[in-house]
């Protein structure tokens, strides 16, 4: 008969000591640190087992039971200290990411519309308020459309007063929108009136004013008896739209092969008011707007009578008309990606 259990006062103190600790654990490495130091192969409890070694088979049996008990107590603790350590983590991850839902927002910095989609969208509200449509076509064309629909056929010189960038399968990206305007004119019947914003593509070197992709907008009127009158009224009420002013403008006669008659309208300088720089090559005058009455043979290419009705068109360069505009001395800016330039729109 076992009279008082051996062992059990180092137990208990053992027991105490050890769930002081493990519950006042700050952290997993800690934790895994007393885990090792009482029940790993070297540990606390490991050594318990070992003492019982000495003890007779009646004692052996009751310490046995107490060892196991402080073991199964430690496991415990450690255990739930763990799940707590655990749970603590999320708390100072909440606590940490707290965010003041109430607080002003951050604005984050906002992009714009380049200049010259800026000017294009203008323009097309200015000739909506005049009752025109606005037509959109395809920048890779066929010949017949940038070409010969408008009275350019294959062997004629006017093909070289744009230079094409051509497709190996004969297609070729546009020289100019008026692509587009042949496109609008087949598919409606007169009374029409629209113009076509677009890229436009042309196998040129480029200078100060030349670029070799760049943007028109061309539009057109088409109606029973519209002369160049109606023409000079539009052209007149676009530019004072534009620069929310008189500006200077003349016409001379142009060739267009599309067009008859043909003009040139070309603004005075705004960037030197005139007086000669490498915008306009030292002439004073920029040429902007070419224009005319629709030649006879187009219309008749788009199936419109030209006995019945008349039309005028005209292809307004955009690149050169925003550098008027802001006074720009270099139309490469524009495709040079250069945010300097574009964050002053
Ligand atoms: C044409 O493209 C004609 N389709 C315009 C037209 C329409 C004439 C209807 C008559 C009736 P032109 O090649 O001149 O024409 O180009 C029109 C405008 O585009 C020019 O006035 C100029 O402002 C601009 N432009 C022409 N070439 C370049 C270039 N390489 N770089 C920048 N702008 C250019």
């Amino acid at each position: 008969m076992v009279k008082y259990p051996p062992m059990k006062e180092q137990i208990n103190t053992l027991q105490t000591q050890a769930l002081a600790e493990i519950t006042s654990a700050s952290d997993e490495a800690t934790l895994e640190a007393l885990r090792i130091h009482y029940l790993g192969k070297k540990g606390a409890v490991r050594a318990f087992f070992q003492e019982m070694a000495k003890l007779s088979a009646e004692e052996k049996s009751v310490a046995g039971q107490l060892v196991n008990a402080l073991k199964q107590a430690v496991e415990e603790a450690l255990e739930s200290r763990k799940h707590q350590l655990k749970a603590n983590k999320f708390t100072d991850l909440d606590q940490k990411e707290w965010i003041d839902v109430t607080a002003p927002g951050i604005q984050p910095p906002q992009g714009h519309l380049h200049p010259i989609t800026q000017i294009q969208y203008e323009i097309e509200t200015i000739f909506r308020s005049m009752g025109f449509q606005v037509f959109d076509g395809p920048q890779l064309e066929d010949d017949y459309h940038n070409f010969e629909a408008l009275n350019i056929p294959a062997d004629h010189p006017a093909r070289d007063m744009q230079d094409t960038f051509w497709l190996t399968n004969g297609r070729l990206l546009r020289t100019h929108t008026s692509s587009i305007q042949i496109r609008a004119m087949q598919g409606q019947t007169p009374p029409l009136r629209g113009i076509s914003p677009g890229r436009v593509f042309r196998y040129e070197a480029t200078d100060a004013s030349h670029e070799n992709t760049f943007y028109q907008v061309e539009g057109l009127m088409v109606d029973k008896d519209i002369s160049v009158a109606h023409l000079i009224y539009v052209m007149k009420v676009l530019l004072k739209e534009i620069f929310q002013r008189e500006v200077k403008v003349r016409l001379r006669p142009g060739f267009f092969p599309f067009v008859e008659p043909g003009f040139e309208l070309d603004i005075n300088c705004l960037i030197c008011g005139g007086e000669g720089c490498p915008v306009c090559k030292y002439e004073g005058w920029v040429e902007l707007l070419p224009c005319g009455a629709i030649h006879p043979n187009v219309l008749k290419a788009c199936d419109i009578d030209p006995s019945v009705y008349t039309g005028f068109a005209f292809g307004l360069g955009l690149n050169r008309l925003v550098m008027m505009r802001y006074g720009i001395n270099d139309i490469r800016y524009f495709q040079s990606g250069n945010l300097q330039f574009l964050e002053q729109f």
